[in-house]
């Protein structure tokens, strides 16, 4: 029988060697947000399992200390997070010389991991939450220091391999190879599902990565500014009718959530120049937007909140106003006044609408998460009572000239799962969609996702704003204003990108562009890098791309060929990201969308001023993008369709897609109808 002492002495890479001794329990600093408890209904057996599980990474000496302490962790939180592992008070992503490693790629992670835990950008810092609820860097403190000696060990003939947080080891490979290579909550179809997940993390062995939580790559809340700034605004294009060189002036825009990404909808609405009202039941994230600028007025109260946006609709002055309150009950109150909202949607976290993701009306924040602790059955009761208020309101809201739309939060899906049935298009089941359409199927998907326009991004790794000052101007010139519309809100918001003081953690920007427009950008910035104009700069995106996710209701839902319910192009995409030498690629599970919902993938490209990094750019960036463009031309999107064609001839001889013939519709109705006669 193998005793620990020859497992310890085998390894080089763990806990021991940061730790003489076991470290203290940390003080939890006052007044930052933590986690509810989770759901935690394990078997005697399962609970056992969990314990054995966390103490692999613990050596023999302290078990007896911590087993029953991880034990209490459980019962009390519902997951084993190994708190005492923690770095003592704030953790944030410093610059890029601080950190300790072999190769740059695995000091360039460090920041990015810590960036992703830091206080200011965290949902919940202490149970690694980055974002969207139950988004985890990692399962537990443990991970988390060994992820980080990994790095530092880590050289250019290796690869890092993370599967649910936990890594595995380093393993030898090329430097043309990925350095990292993460997984997160991949589960075999016949398990993928809540009851199992659920039970998965409980026992340590499934991470939920959300998308760039998991994925290390998430840059605070403006990497969705943009993105919200562009969808509200072609709101107002296609459904009010506003020209596309105007922008949202005298319009109200009702929405809820200050959370993770949701807290980006008050500076989006700011900058595309309307008015915002956005609920959030937790004062704390009302006070963090608020101290950010993020939202300009706070009220707890409907009817001064409609009265103060009336104001600036009529004067035509933007602002954000924060109702403190519940959404259903700001929307009661709009229903019971007459009063007309122009754009509504909801950013409620509904993909774990029974996990403290959905405020039901009638609780506070307080009264939920004590009942989170102490009785979900009486909790989920609520909050199906509270969706089909919801529903009923925005119906009424929706009759008298509303537009709402799904913001891929799984707002539809989880009113349907509250028993709505006549919220599906056939009445019956969600196999035809949904009556409302989704942010993407409407606005996103056909508007920017079809043509590749995406959520480009980077970090200067130097922590220096004048790297970033330089990389904004870099970026502006590589955009032509006059090509297409898109271009032209591209170039404003890189030109304004400074002045609207978007950046929260890490000196990052988010930009949306089109393959050719990521390539020149990012070929761009490795030039800069070569001429020490700047430090080194992290190149990345949301997984919430054209070509990164696969989601029926959500980045797939424009997707009409039936294969919506396929992953492939999600899966594709990661491994063709790993073929051609990025330097970190993830796949994941769920997403903004809950396990099963989703599959979705997304890189991290360390740009070192190298020629091989330029060769690089010049394989993954487009691949990266027109792999999802390809597909969404097959399904015969008409934008991807003219986008591939374009490519075809720019590209003859090293790249080409298959085109889609189309049929005719008259032909095909015809026959499909013999077929039921
Ligand atoms: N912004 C985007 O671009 C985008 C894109 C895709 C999906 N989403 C989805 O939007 C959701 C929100 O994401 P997040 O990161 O902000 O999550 P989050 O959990 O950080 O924030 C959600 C916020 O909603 C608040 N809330 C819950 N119930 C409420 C109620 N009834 N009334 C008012 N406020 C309420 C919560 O207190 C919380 O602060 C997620 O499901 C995410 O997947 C957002």
């Amino acid at each position: 029988m193998i005793k620990n002492k020859d497992i310890s002495e085998s390894m080089m890479i763990k806990l021991e060697e940061i730790f003489d001794e076991l470290p203290d329990t940390p003080d939890f600093v006052k007044g930052i947000r933590r986690a509810p408890k989770r759901d935690f209904n394990l078997s005697e057996k399962e609970t056992g399992l969990a314990l054995k599980n966390a103490l692999r990474y613990i050596p023999e000496k302290w078990h007896k200390e911590l087993a029953p302490e991880f034990f209490d962790e459980l019962l009390t939180t519902g997951r084993i997070y190994g708190y005492r592992f923690r770095p003592k008070g704030r953790i944030k992503g410093r610059p890029i010389d601080e950190y300790k490693g072999r190769c740059i790629e695995g000091k360039a992670f460090q920041v990015m991991i810590d960036n992703n835990l830091d206080f200011d950008i965290a949902l919940y810092p202490y149970e690694l939450v980055t974002y969207g609820e139950t988004g985890q860097v990692c399962q537990n403190w443990m991970q988390y220091r060994m992820i980080k000696q990994y790095l530092q060990a880590m050289t250019r003939e290796q690869t890092l391999v993370v599967e649910s947080g936990h890594p595995l080891g380093l393993f030898a490979s090329t430097p043309e190879a990925p350095r990292v290579i993460i997984t997160n909550a991949l589960m075999v179809g016949l398990f993928d599902d809540q009851e199992n997940w659920h039970r998965a993390m409980a026992v340590g062995v499934a991470n939920y990565g959300q998308m760039t939580a998991g994925g290390w790559m998430y840059i605070g809340p403006q990497g969705i500014v943009h993105g919200t700034y562009s969808t509200i605004l072609n709101a107002g294009r296609t459904k009010l009718r506003i020209p596309h060189d105007k922008d949202l002036s005298g319009y109200l825009f009702v929405s809820s959530g200050l959370g993770g990404m949701s807290g980006a909808q008050g500076k989006s609405i700011e900058i595309a120049k309307g008015v915002g009202i956005i609920a959030e039941v937790d004062y704390s994230r009302v006070q963090t937007r608020k101290e950010q600028g993020w939202i300009s007025k706070v009220f707890d109260n409907p009817a001064k909140t409609f009265k103060t946006a009336r104001i600036c609709q009529d004067k035509k002055e933007s602002i954000a106003i924060g109702f403190y309150g519940n959404i259903v009950d700001l929307l009661e109150y709009a229903v019971d006044h007459n009063i007309k909202i122009d754009l509504l949607s909801d950013q409620t976290s509904c993909h774990a609408v029974y996990d403290g993701g959905y405020c039901p009306q009638g609780l506070t924040f307080d009264q939920r998460t004590e009942y989170l602790r102490t009785d979900r059955e009486k909790f989920k009761t609520y909050v199906d009572r509270s969706l089909r208020q919801h529903f009923k309101l925005i119906n009424i809201l929706v009759e008298q000239g509303t537009y709402f739309f799904d913001y891929g939060n799984s707002f539809l899906k989880a009113v349907f799962d509250a028993g709505v049935k006549e919220i599906c298009k056939n009445g019956k089941n969600t196999l035809d969609g949904f009556i409302f359409p989704s942010y993407v199927e409407d606005l996103m998907g056909p508007m920017l996702f079809d043509f590749g326009y995406g959520p480009f991004r980077w970090v200067c790794l130097s922590g220096r704003k004048e790297d970033l000052l330089k990389t904004d101007k870099a970026a502006m010139e590589c955009i032509d204003p006059e090509r297409r519309f898109q271009d032209r809100d591209n170039y404003v918001w890189i030109k304004n990108a400074d002045k609207n003081r978007l950046v929260v953690g890490t000196q990052a920007r988010i930009l949306y562009q089109d393959a050719m427009g990521r390539m020149k950008i990012a070929l761009k910035f490795n030039e800069m890098v070569r001429s020490k104009e700047t430090g080194p700069i992290m190149l990345g995106r949301d997984h919430h791309d054209t070509g990164g996710t696969d989601s029926p209701f959500r980045e797939t839902a424009n997707i009409k060929d039936g294969s919506n319910i396929m992953a492939d192009m999600a899966t594709q995409c990661f491994a063709g990201n790993a073929a051609r030498g990025m330097s970190l690629v993830a796949l994941h599970n769920g997403g903004g969308v809950g396990i099963g919902n989703a599959i979705n993938g997304g890189f991290g490209l360390v740009l070192d001023g190298s020629e091989r990094i330029d060769g690089i750019i010049k394989k993954a960036i487009l691949w990266d993008v027109m792999g999802g463009v390809a597909r969404r031309a097959w399904a015969r999107n008409q934008n991807s369709i003219e986008t591939s064609i374009k490519y075809n001839e720019m590209r003859k001889g090293s790249d080409h897609i298959t085109l889609p013939y189309v049929a005719d519709e008259k032909l095909i109705k015809d026959l499909a109808a013999k077929a039921f006669k």
